[in-house]
């Protein structure tokens, strides 16, 4: 193979082009970071306030958007940029960020022993609260934390009207006392949830993960996936069909953008077209996995709230 030959890819991804028809479709459906524009205004956020001088009052940000506009993904590729670090020398364990889970209920302990989990030392869960607290806030200091992170805090709306109250205090303590910034991620509802405490309001920046419209941007996310699908032909997809079509399809959240993206480009490989144009996304019955995958997302979150 002359490399040269799938001009229309970017050069590291040329000879994919050459793999089997399954290898190629087992690629395309392989979980990857993509850097998109929110994506690296997010990241670059995010590096700022890790670089930030502790002082009494440290900035947090609340990261937010609709399921599947990449928070998680965002989050993950942080912590991939400032992985955990065991130093030899002193037998300790640095870890610059630290990203907890949700406790399935927003209950103070359980989140002190999520965040135990998290720093890698999960401590005995019939402690009271305040020990909890106490053990996390020496093992951060010890640590080096500079920075935590709580993903889907929307999940505090499944607790009830105290609970969530609790949990707002607990978020509080946590921005207060830690002297590290506080990062939140989570849906449109949980900015609603944590802004309506007056002191949180004052003390979060927030990031909104806007839904991609029909303009340049949507166009260059297009562009960068076809450079990288394995398909033997150049695409075409910088056309206003093309994006329309696409937004149509999946009201512009991300997650939606990308496995249509991948259908499509799977689809070339099957029919032999080997490229993906405007006529890629008038098949009659691609619609049906995305409306099933939108149906899925609800029917989980009713689940969740009915707990
Ligand atoms: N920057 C990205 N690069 C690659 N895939 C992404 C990116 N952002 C989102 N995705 C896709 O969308 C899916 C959902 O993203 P996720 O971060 O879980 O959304 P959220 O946390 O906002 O609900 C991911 O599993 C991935 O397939
Ligand atoms: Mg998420």
């Amino acid at each position: 193979m002359v490399l040269s030959d799938y001009a229309h890819l970017l050069p590291a991804y040329r000879s994919h082009a050459e793999l089997s028809d399954n290898e190629r479709i087992a690629w395309i459906r392989a979980d990857r970071w993509l850097e998109t524009a929110q994506a690296n205004s997010a990241l670059i956020r995010l590096e700022d306030l890790l670089s930030y001088p502790p002082r009494d009052r440290m900035p947090c940000l609340l990261l937010y958007g609709d399921t599947g506009m990449g928070k998680t993904k965002i989050i993950r590729k942080f912590l991939r940029n400032h992985p955990a670090i065991f130093d030899r020398g002193t037998g300790e364990t640095v870890m610059p960020v630290v990203a907890m889970q949700m406790p399935a209920e927003p209950l103070e302990r359980d989140v002190y022993g999520e965040l135990l989990n998290a720093l890698g030392a999960p401590g005995p869960s019939s402690d009271a609260a305040f020990r909890l607290k106490s053990v996390c806030r020496s093992l951060m200091r010890r640590m080096g934390v500079r920075m935590l992170v709580i993903d889907e805090i929307h999940a505090m709306l499944t607790g009830t009207f105290r609970q969530q109250r609790i949990f707002l205090n607990v978020i509080r303590f946590l921005a207060n006392d830690l002297k590290v910034p506080l990062i939140c991620a989570g849906t449109d509802l949980a900015q609603q949830a944590l802004l309506t405490d007056p002191q949180l309001a004052e003390r979060f920046e927030a990031f909104h993960l806007e839904r991609w419209s029909n303009n340049q941007r949507l166009t260059q996310l297009l562009s960068s996936l076809v450079s990288i699908f394995p398909l033997r032909q150049p695409s075409a997809v910088t056309s206003p069909a093309v994006r329309r079509r696409v937004l149509e399809l999946t009201d512009g959240v991300t997650v939606r953008i990308f496995r249509l993206m991948e259908t499509v480009a799977t689809d070339a490989i099957h029919n032999g077209s080997e490229c993906i144009t405007a006529d890629s996304f008038s098949r009659e019955d691609l619609v049906l996995p995305l409306v099933s995958m939108a149906r899925h997302s609800e029917r989980s979150l009713h689940r969740r709230s009915a707990r």
